[in-house]
């Protein structure tokens, strides 16, 4: 039994054993620190303990004869030296071209309540690596990250870094191994994948300078068993927005581990003597409770630990790039933005077009001043008269790029990442600017502070639609190509110091949709831009994989035009914003071609977001159906206080026509009543989610939808 009293989130540490067991509300991970081996081995990650169980637990080998790599799947962070066969957390090269590493402990250091660092260094040569562990408060996820310094002289010469990972998660022995995560691309981003973790090394990563599309830096590890509401799972995430890769092995003997670390092969840091690098953060959690568990678990870390205004209700927003592309105007924007005042949007978001030379996407990039044609008064006219609405004022930027055919690229050709020899790649017409160069942040700062300021603007949709290539530096040497890593700081450093200087500003990171999604980014946006497909009925599946880590408060949705521009799909209204209402509801559609029957019905839905949108951007997820899976898709949220509950459920098609079984609910109390303010009954909690909510009859043919608003209601009131 855990005492009582016990903190529910700590560092214990055993001096005698060398054991430190990290405590999280519902989980524990053990390490022990063995000073005579010079290893730092890992026991256990799971169920809580209490240290005095932690301090005998033994530690589970699987390795005894001289065939094997002895420290293969025990060790919290492998390097590449002695009998160790398995992927290295860190691998390095000296000067003098050689690599294994011996390393030695140097101390264990406490550094608060929360915060454990494991010192180490190699036996002889001139690197010592700190092992960071943080326990944040109030939930199940861990924070690891690891520093390196190079604690030598001129004399030793520079050390690369080849594999640099934030850590290694060892997880525990079980007869098999499945692994989640998310695959895509372009417009179909977020498809889960839950497959069997075959023995050997499964990577997914991100070459591309960018988190990516086609996978998402987080996995989840099951023994197989997990569903959403039972099992164990594990889930390991990477907060970084540069080029990173997860490798997850399994061993013959059953063991597996994830190690997370920015970079990908051939990415190398070079470090000098005397200078340091830090990865960044790698987050993970256990749960025994099931895969919604452990996304529900992130969500609280998210909101919690990482957001910048978790506590603020996302604006619904409307955006102008389905309706008029390229084709903006002072004039069309102000009709957009009053039909989009009358449905109750809260957010007009002026999309790319507006800048000078920017007819289509060949030239304008990188030259953010007004289109002297399109715009002849500025963007202020417009950006008052979006205030006048009561809107706030949203500007599509995208800073790290720019047109071969721009003012910026004639002044400064050699900020772009390129080779001298290398035929320069172009993608979406542009090329990629350096900002891992103080010279280029500096620019972009320059000129988004003033963007900002003289514009009054509100909100920035922070675009980013390539990928990089030829990204090495041609002058920098071996590490030619930690631009990879190098690029996403400069990033971070732009949006902190933006963020510092405007307080109001928020901001929607996007990459071509949701081509920069992930736990780095959210430290310094409010909500991203989930994908360019907004198709509802497509939506659903993507969404579903967002949901896996990424809290519904941050997942910006539009309801756009029917036939969808992309699919060619017809939707009902209805669906498509019940679809859309599931995140942060936005409007994208061309308003000046939607009926007045439909402007109506729209208004009326806006009304109804606003209504649940606390529950929904605040409250708790339960994926009740996962689209694909059966006739029917459904979402729940609780609200915090456990007072509300939201629950929309689509039909996309007819197939076969089955009656609709109740559907049963979750995270509700069960002795309590909840008044359904749709039909008026009132259910107690333990019918709803026993037996199920009975569905209203969804309109006959594809594409249905509803929504359903509990409330909890006092016993006396249930009876009336
Ligand atoms: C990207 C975004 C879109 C839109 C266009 C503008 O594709 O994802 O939403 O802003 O750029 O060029």
């Amino acid at each position: 039994m855990m005492k009582p009293d016990a903190p529910l989130a700590s560092v214990e540490i055993d001096e005698v054993s060398g054991t430190v067991l990290l405590r999280t509300t519902h989980s524990a991970y053990v390490v022990r620190v063995d000073r005579a081996a010079g290893m730092v081995r890992h026991v256990h990650w799971g169920a809580p303990l209490p240290l005095a169980d932690a301090v005998m637990l033994p530690v589970w080998s699987e390795h005894d004869n001289s065939f094997a790599g002895r420290w293969d799947g025990v060790e919290e962070y492998p390097v590449d030296g002695g009998a160790r066969f398995g992927v290295p957390a860190l691998e390095v090269r000296f000067a003098d071209g050689s690599s294994p590493l011996e390393p030695t402990v140097l101390e264990v250091d406490r550094r608060a309540d929360d915060h454990v660092v494991v010192r180490l260094r190699d036996r002889t040569r001139p690197l010592a690596w700190f092992l960071h562990y943080r326990v944040p408060a109030d939930g199940d996820v861990l924070e690891r990250w690891t520093e390196f310094q190079h604690t030598g002289t001129d004399a030793d010469g520079d050390i690369l870094l080849l594999r640099y990972a934030s850590a290694h998660w060892p997880l525990p022995h079980r007869p098999a191994w499945r692994a989640g995560s998310v695959h895509g691309g372009w417009c179909s981003e977020g498809r889960l994948e839950r497959s069997v973790l075959p023995v050997g090394e499964t990577v997914i990563g991100s070459r591309r300078g960018h988190t990516g599309h086609h996978a998402n830096p987080w996995i989840a590890l099951d023994a197989g068993e997990a569903d959403e509401e039972h099992g164990e799972a594990w889930l390991v995430a990477l907060a970084t927005s540069g080029t990173w890769r997860l490798t997850a092995q399994h061993t013959a003997a059953g063991r597996a581990g994830v190690v997370a670390g920015e970079g990908h092969e051939g990415i190398e840091l070079r470090l000098a003597p005397g200078a340091s690098h830090r990865t960044p953060v790698s987050l993970a959690l256990h749960t025994g409770h099931g895969l919604g568990q452990a996304s529900r678990g992130f969500h609280h870390y998210l909101r919690t630990h990482v957001l910048p205004h978790p506590e603020e209700l996302r604006p619904v927003l409307y955006n102008s790039w389905e309706a008029t592309s390229f084709e903006v105007s002072e004039d069309n924007q102000l009709v957009l933005a009053r039909r989009a005042a009358d449905l109750g949007a809260e957010l007009f978001v002026l999309d790319d077009g507006w800048f000078r030379g920017r007819d289509d996407d060949r030239a304008g990039l990188g030259d953010w001043t007004p289109h002297p044609e399109r715009f002849p008064r500025g963007l202020r006219p417009l950006a008052d008269e979006v205030h006048r609405l009561g809107m706030a004022f949203g500007l599509w930027v995208e800073p790290e790029m720019v047109n071969a055919d721009s003012g910026l690229f004639r002044s400064h050709p050699d900020w772009v990442l390129h080779l001298p020899d290398r035929t320069p790649t172009e993608l979406r017409n542009q090329l990629v600017l350096d900002f891992s160069r103080p010279e280029v942040t500096e620019w972009a700062l320059a000129w988004l502070r003033e963007v900002v300021a003289e514009n009054a603007v509100d909100f920035l949709k922070w675009d980013f639609n390539r990928a990089f290539t030829e990204a090495g530096v041609h002058t920098a040497g071996p590490d030619a190509r930690r631009v990879h890593v190098e690029h996403a700081r400069g990033l971070y450093r732009v949006l902190d110091h933006l963020r510092t200087d405007f307080p109001h500003l928020r901001i929607e990171a996007c990459a071509g949709g949701g081509g920069r999604v992930d736990a780095g980014i959210l430290a310094r946006t409010d909500q991203v831009w989930t994908s360019d497909n907004t198709d509802a009925v497509d939506r659903l599946t993507i969404q579903h994989g967002f949901s896996q880590l990424y809290p519904a408060g941050v997942m910006s949705a539009w309801v756009t035009d029917s036939p969808n521009p992309l699919t060619g799909r017809v939707v009902p209204l209805r669906f498509r914003f019940h679809s859309a209402m599931a995140g942060v509801l936005g409007i994208g559609g061309n308003l000046t071609r939607w009926t007045d029957t439909e402007l109506a019905e729209a208004a009326e839905l806006v009304r109804v977001y606003k209504d649940i949108r606390p529950v929904v951007q605040q409250g708790c997820q339960y994926r009740l159906l996962a689209p694909g899976e059966g006739p029917l898709a459904a979402v729940q949220y609780v609200s915090e206080d456990g007072g509300r509950a939201v629950v929309l459920v689509w039909r996309s098609n007819t197939a076969f026509g089955p009656p609709l079984p109740p559907l049963r609910l979750r995270g509700l109390d069960g002795e309590a009543r909840y008044r359904c303010e749709e039909t008026g009954l009132a259910w107690s909690g333990a019918t709803l989610s026993g037996f199920g909510l009975p569905l209203p009859d969804l309109p006959p043919g594809d594409c249905a939808s509803t929504l359903v608003r509990l409330r909890r209601v006092e016993e006396a009131d249930s009876r009336a």
